[in-house]
């Protein structure tokens, strides 16, 4: 069975806890495709180069959840040839047998445009910041920089700017708990699964 889950949205906005339920719910793989681009920005010298021979193992790394790496990931992110050189593979991973999840910020826009399901999952900005300042620590007002500084960036580039596709379902995690976010998601998922 081929089947895609597109979910897209601004940081910290909860797309991972959700593309992970879901992909354990269905059995479908997951691909966090935020890691690629902190992959690229971490490797660190010409990013086209590094999107270009990125490796399992750079994958890996585990600097890569930082608040540095993000926004190096942004950064690099808007660079078109870094997106093109990442495109072959997440479609082909969309479309590998037995179902995934994508998340990201350009899945059911660029990537993967006939996905069956598309989220956009997004949040205020002082809710999300909140959340990445419990996880990382430091400076509340800093990280709420960071976020908007991000958002402006990923929202405001040229390529692939970070939008809800038109057919998306919008979840706002403002007004949503984690458990009710998952549940809708996965009541979409299932609507779909079953013809709906
Ligand atoms: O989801 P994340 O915070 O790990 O993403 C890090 C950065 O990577 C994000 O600020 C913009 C970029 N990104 C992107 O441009 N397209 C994607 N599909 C995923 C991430």
């Amino acid at each position: 069975m081929i089947f895609t889950v597109a979910i897209d949205g601004p940081a910290a906005a909860g797309k991972g806890t959700i593309s992970r339920a879901v992909a354990a719910r269905f059995g479908f793989h997951h691909l966090d495709t935020g890691l690629l681009y902190r992959a690229v920005g971490a490797l660190g010298g010409d990013p086209v180069a590094a999107a270009r021979g990125l490796t399992a193992a750079d994958l890996a790394r585990d600097d890569l959840r930082s608040l540095a790496a993000g926004q190096a990931a942004s950064r690099v992110a808007a660079i078109p040839e870094v997106r093109a050189a990442l495109v072959e593979f997440q479609r082909r991973f969309a479309r590998r047998e037995g179902g995934a999840v994508l998340d990201g910020r350009d899945i059911g826009t660029v990537i993967c445009p006939e996905a069956e399901v598309k989220l956009y999952v997004t949040a205020s900005p002082e809710v999300r910041a909140r959340r990445r300042w419990l996880e990382v620590g430091g400076d509340e007002a800093r990280v709420l920089a960071e976020v908007r500084e991000r958002d402006a960036r990923d929202m405001g580039r040229a390529e692939a700017p970070l939008r809800p596709a038109a057919e998306a379902v919008v979840l706002d995690t403002s007004v949503l708990t984690a458990e009710e976010a998952v549940a809708e998601a996965t009541r979409l998922v299932a609507a779909r699964l079953a013809g709906g």
